[in-house]
Order: structure tokens, then sequence, then C-alpha cells
């Protein structure tokens, strides 16, 4: 009895002691900075949660953001955002929703941050910030097995190309043939990758434009098509913020920073993409 009483006393003195060294507060401290910044050293960050770090994305993009089997958020892109969430003492929340809605939740201030394997472009660089990038994306054709387009260039023939909304998919090959697309009526936006394949399985679209890790993971599963080889175009992926906010970007970026280094971010991306299989 004598025993189990000390016992407790001296975790109750060790819980004491922590809590006056500031240890195991309710509050998110803000994220420790190597020195010089000490502005944000100080001050607490700002979400729109307080303590949460609110993500949006659109989880129908394998293996960057999916469900399992009982509806949980996986993928690189929540591995890393969940690690980033830890760094800064924050828990994350991850809004599921279309991919154009996700981008524009972080715009308006709804959400933190956009993690959906975004592109940085110009255009998305006038309405939002971007952290560091911490992976590349390429897009890719896939088209039915026996089709008779077998390069970009081809994709002129393509009576219709499906692509998701919003997307730079959809940007490029909406493009007029001047600037090197197939004009807007060659191409069909639809809600999520998943459901441009349907339409491709279907006949109702002739190619498919998009990232080149979902278009892997949407032909395994779905026999019949391909992917041609060759790369449309190689992308950079970055996490979106609205504009100026700093403070948040900043941590954001710090933390990203320290799981590149450290090889966190990469074991995520090798979890999920076995051997680049490139
Ligand atoms: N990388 C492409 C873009 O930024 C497609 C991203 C789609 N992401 C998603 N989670 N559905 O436009």
């Amino acid at each position: 009895m004598k025993k189990i009483f000390s016992i407790v006393m001296a975790a109750a003195m060790l819980l004491s002691v922590l809590a006056l060294a500031g240890c195991g507060g309710s509050k998110a401290p803000a994220p420790t900075t190597d020195n010089k910044d000490d502005s944000s050293a100080t001050t607490e960050l700002k979400t729109v949660v307080a303590g949460k770090l609110t993500m949006s994305t659109n989880a129908a993009f394998p293996p960057y953001e999916m469900t399992d089997d009982s509806g949980k958020i996986i993928g690189i892109d929540a591995e890393i955002a969940e690690a980033i969430a830890k760094k800064l003492g924050l828990e994350l929340q991850i809004d599921d929703m279309d991919f154009d809605a996700a981008l524009k939740a972080t715009q308006d201030g709804k959400s933190d941050m956009v993690m959906a394997g975004v592109t940085i472009n110009e255009d998305r660089q006038l309405v939002m910030d971007f952290s560091d990038t911490y992976a590349t994306g390429v897009q890719s054709i896939i088209v039915k097995e026996d089709s008779p387009i077998a390069s970009a260039a081809d994709l002129a023939n393509a009576q219709k190309i499906g692509t998701q909304r919003g997307t730079t998919g959809y940007i490029y090959c909406s493009a007029t043939t001047e600037n090197g697309g197939f004009g807007e009526d060659h191409v069909v936006a639809y809600d999520d990758g998943i459901a441009a394949v349907q339409a491709l399985m279907n006949g109702q679209v002739d190619a498919v434009v998009i990232d080149n890790a979902p278009a892997k993971a949407f032909v395994e599963k779905n026999p019949g098509l391909k992917i041609l080889d060759i790369e449309y175009v190689t992308e950079d992926y970055a996490i979106g913020f609205a504009k100026n906010n700093t403070a948040l970007k900043d941590a954001v970026n710090k933390a990203l920073k320290d799981l590149i280094e450290d090889g966190t971010v990469q074991s995520i991306i090798d979890k999920y993409i076995p051997a680049e299989a490139e």
C-alpha cells in the first residue's frame, strides 16, 4: 500500500514539475524556431478553429488522399499533414469536398490550408500562397487499351477528353489550340477523377488527363485501360494557404522543411508509392 502511495506521489510531483515547466498545457505552442524569428516564438498560431489545423482536400485522389474502408481519410497528404500538425501542437482536422471547393475554402479563410496534390501555378499564386514543394506530379493520359491515341498530340483527334473540374489537367486541355490546348468544347469536367475514368470506360470520353499517381491507381482497378508512356506535363505539389496568411505559412513551411530533411516525407511517399516505378 505504502509503495503504491509513494508511486502516486512521485507521479503527482513529476506532473506538477512538468506543469511548472510549461509542458502539457492545453494551448497550442508556437512552433519552435531555431532562433532569429523570435516574433513567432511567443505568439500563438491563429487558425480557423483554435487548437486545430483545418485542411481542406478532395479525398478521391489516391494515393495522396482517399478513404479507407472505415471512411477515414488516408494517404500521402493526410499523413504529411498529420506530422505537420503534430509539430505545431495542433490537432489535424480534414474536411473532404470537391477539389475546386477545397482550393476556395482556403482562399476564403474557411480552412487553414489545402493539401490535395495541388500543383503550384501562376494563376493560383495570384489568389493564394504556397508552401515549398513536397512532391512532383506528372500529368498522364489514360486511354482504352485499343485506343488510336498514342501521344499528347493525338489528343487533338479526341472527340472528348475527360478531366477533373478545376485541375491543371482541365486547364491545359481546355486552353485554346494557340495556347497548346484542345479547346473547351473537347473537354469534359467531372466531379472527380474516378467519374472521368468511368466515363472513359463507358465510351463517353476518348481519354482522361490526370496526375500520374491516381492514374496508376485507377488503371489498376479498371481492366482494359492503359496509361500512355509519355509525360504530358511535370508539376510541383505544394500546400496552399490564404493570401498573406504568412504566420501560418511560415510555421507549416518550417515543419515541412524539417520533415523533408529528416526523411519523414520521403518515407511517407515510399509507403504509398513503392519503389518509384517510373
Ligand atoms: N495536381 C492537379 C491540380 O492541382 C490535380 C489535383 C487534384 N487533387 C485532388 N485531390 N483531387 O490541379
